[in-house]
């Protein structure tokens, strides 16, 4: 293999730029060249592509975003769409292509890969909902920041008695709002995963007030509800002074952790390695503190559950 591709998409998360690097670094030193995709599928479909040497991917490491652009491309979901992709990368040479993004994104690389083009997905969200891998790339990122949240909202809360709900990301899944609850102390977790009844909770938070809690942390995900309308309905039932933060994209930048940057190395290293060796469909993730090939079919066709776990040791911990 002479020649591979790298490309991000779907939703950008801390460590993508991390994963660039180690895939044209690791690619140079195994004698391959690299290109780079502009804007992951839409680059791919209008041959966009910018040949990457050691150069061109200094300076990223510690930077969030990704130096090569995402995008979200409908064309690229149609039969038409994926065709012109692959016109585009076979006229260029490419011989095997590094996929990092999230769930939709590897559904587009393993589309790929039936087609015939070797391809490797690298699991890139800050949603932490792909199956296969106990963290993605970017979500310990996205959760420290979320955490940082919750300590300044704690203050702020803290000093007038009131209830603060914080929406937080993740699609549909929970991840981000139970793993940044559980750290950051939150008094009620509301996920997708398990039933919300917002008559229990608003009754659990009169009691908690009325058992000397002076102020309440409420964490809700995105794919429960939209959090002002949980705010009003707390305000309704309880009459306790609320407040409503949405923390949005903020969750998505910033510098990456030491351990999304190691991650993101590591699994890109794999990427490289495998692709030589031949493979194609897989995609690497780490589980229980160890690299893994996975076949992508199953990461985008199994659902991550939320270890139930989690749940109850937030329940006791806010007591
Ligand atoms: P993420 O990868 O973060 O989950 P999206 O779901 O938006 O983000 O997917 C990113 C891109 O991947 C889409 O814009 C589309 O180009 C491609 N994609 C998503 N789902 C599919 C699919 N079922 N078949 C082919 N391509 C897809
Ligand atoms: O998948 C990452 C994510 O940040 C989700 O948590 C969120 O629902 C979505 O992307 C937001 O997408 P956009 O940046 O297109 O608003």
């Amino acid at each position: 293999m002479k020649r591979i591709a790298v490309m991000t998409s779907g939703g950008d998360s801390p460590g993508m730029n991390a994963a660039i690097r180690s895939t044209v670094r690791v690619a140079l030193n195994e004698g391959m060249e690299v290109l780079g995709i502009i804007n992951g599928y839409a680059g791919m479909t209008e041959d966009q592509m910018v040949n990457l040497d050691s150069r061109a991917v200094g300076d990223i490491l510690h930077r969030g975003g990704t130096m090569l652009g995402t995008a979200r491309c409908e064309y690229f979901k149609t039969a038409e769409g994926r065709r012109q992709a692959l016109d585009n990368l076979r006229r260029r040479g490419v011989e095997g292509l590094v996929v990092i993004g999230g769930d939709g994104s590897l559904r587009g690389a393993k589309l790929l890969g039936e087609m015939g083009l070797p391809v490797v997905g690298l699991p890139g969200t800050i949603d932490n909902d792909i199956w296969g891998t106990d963290y993605t790339i970017g979500f310990d990122t996205a959760v420290n920041t979320v955490v940082d949240a919750i300590n300044k909202l704690r203050d702020t809360a803290s000093a007038h008695g009131r209830v603060m709900v914080i929406e937080v990301m993740g699609r549909k899944s929970g991840w981000i709002a139970m793993t940044s609850g559980l750290a950051g102390g939150a008094e009620q977790i509301l996920i997708p995963e398990m039933e919300v009844n917002l008559a229990e909770i608003c009754e659990q938070l009169r009691i908690s007030r009325s058992n000397g809690k002076k102020y309440s942390i409420v964490v809700v995900a995105e794919g429960v509800e939209g959090a002002s309308d949980i705010g009003d309905r707390i305000i309704a039932e309880t009459g306790l002074e609320t407040r409503v933060s949405v923390l949005g994209h903020i969750q998505r930048g910033g510098s990456p952790t030491v351990f999304d940057r190691i991650l993101a190395s590591t699994l890109s290293e794999q990427a490289v390695l495998s692709l030589k060796s031949g493979a194609s469909g897989v995609m690497f993730g780490y589980e229980k503190g160890a690299v893994v090939a996975v076949d992508i079919g199953e990461a985008v066709e199994n659902k991550k559950e939320i270890a139930p776990g989690m749940f109850r040791l937030a329940a006791v911990l806010a007591k």
